[in-house]
């Protein structure tokens, strides 16, 4: 799909994004927009490759994309000085092979820490009252009367979250869980919370150990290798082996068998296969996962478990987010073109 054919400059977009305000912002300013309109969800790097040309300017791409050496070393041949992720992690981009070939890398940060968050709050409030199982076994036909102890779940109101990571996101989580559930907290960060510290019941910052997180539910909004790497080295476990955690395995093991966990970060921070082990022996155990160790795919026996709640990578999914994600990443390969900083710079 191609907007402004005569426009100067050359933008591509990997996938379709909601909303037009990006797609007119970038031809007011006289770029040529490609929209790719390939059916396959995940496009190789060679597909992408085949869609930057001879000739592009700037890039918009996504998370499901491997921006590393031969993507950028094509950008930069094919002139281009400028890639924006449509998202705010960027564990997809090497920023330094970018930097390598001039090419200024940009991400989509603020504009989905509610959305976020409230995708957290959902399911941690799902698990705790075993919404998806109740709601599967009303449409089975299963359901013939009240009954003192049918899908009996948790209170929150005086409880303990636990939340590794107190960036915008985490705090945002936070934030619900007390003010709206008036929940205890923890956090682990590498850093103290100013934003945080205010609803600090129990303990904080990078001194929090795991056994201390073992709260009724423990949410995890961090960034794959920053955040949860530092987590672990404090926990005594070296950050190369995050594959393998085996601190996440420890609080698998010390967990209360009623204690909930939410993954809204990246898959990797939990074992998978060692989560499927524990939710079969204890059958309370809940989990709310919104991001998977190998996605698109579950680990096997995941989706067989009733005290598993799963979503497909969807928490920065509302109208407004995704339109705004798409509008900043537009602003940040804009922004390059014309000769001005990068909108969003994770570098800054
Ligand atoms: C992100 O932005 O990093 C999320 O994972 C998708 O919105």
């Amino acid at each position: 799909e191609v907007w402004n054919p005569n426009g100067k400059y050359r933008v591509v977009s990997t996938k379709a994004m909601p909303g037009t305000r990006w797609i007119n912002l970038l031809i007011e300013q006289d770029c040529r927009v490609e929209i790719c309109t390939q059916k396959k969800t995940i496009l190789s790097v060679e597909d992408i490759i085949a869609l930057m040309g001879d000739k592009c300017d700037g890039v918009i791409g996504q998370l499901t994309e491997d921006w590393g050496e031969t993507l950028f070393s094509a950008l930069s041949r094919a002139g281009g000085k400028a890639f924006s992720n449509m998202a705010v992690g960027y564990n997809n981009v090497d920023v330094n092979a970018a930097t390598k070939y001039g090419v200024a890398v940009g991400n989509t940060p603020g504009v989905l820490t509610e959305t976020t968050a409230e995708l957290a709050a959902s399911l941690s409030l799902a698990a705790a009252r075993r919404i998806v199982e109740a709601d599967e076994f009303m449409r089975a036909g299963l359901y013939d009367g009240w009954l003192p102890q049918l899908f009996v779940g948790n209170l929150l109101k005086g409880q303990t979250v636990g939340v590794i990571g107190a960036g915008r996101i985490g705090s945002a989580y936070a934030r619900m869980m007390v003010e709206g559930f008036k929940m205890n907290l923890i956090y682990y960060d590498l850093y103290q919370s100013t934003r945080l510290e205010k609803f600090v019941t129990g303990m904080s910052g990078s001194s929090v150990k795991i056994y201390q997180l073992l709260t009724l539910i423990l949410m995890l909004i961090c960034f794959l290798f920053a955040a949860y790497g530092q987590f672990l080295k404090a926990n005594g476990e070296q950050p190369v082996t995050w594959k393998r955690a085996s601190s996440m395995n420890e609080v698998l093991q010390e967990a209360d068998v009623e204690a909930i966990l939410i993954n809204c970060s990246r898959g990797p921070v939990v074992d998978e296969v060692a989560l499927v082990e524990h939710l079969k022996a204890n059958p309370m155990f809940r989990v709310g996962l919104d991001v998977f160790e190998d996605e698109p795919y579950m680990k096997p026996g995941l989706a067989d478990m009733k005290n598993a709640i799963v979503v497909p990578h969807i928490a920065s999914a509302s109208k407004w987010t995704r339109e705004g994600m798409a509008t900043l990443a537009a602003l940040n390969v804009l922004g390059k073109i014309k000769g001005y900083p990068i909108w969003s710079d994770p570098n800054r």
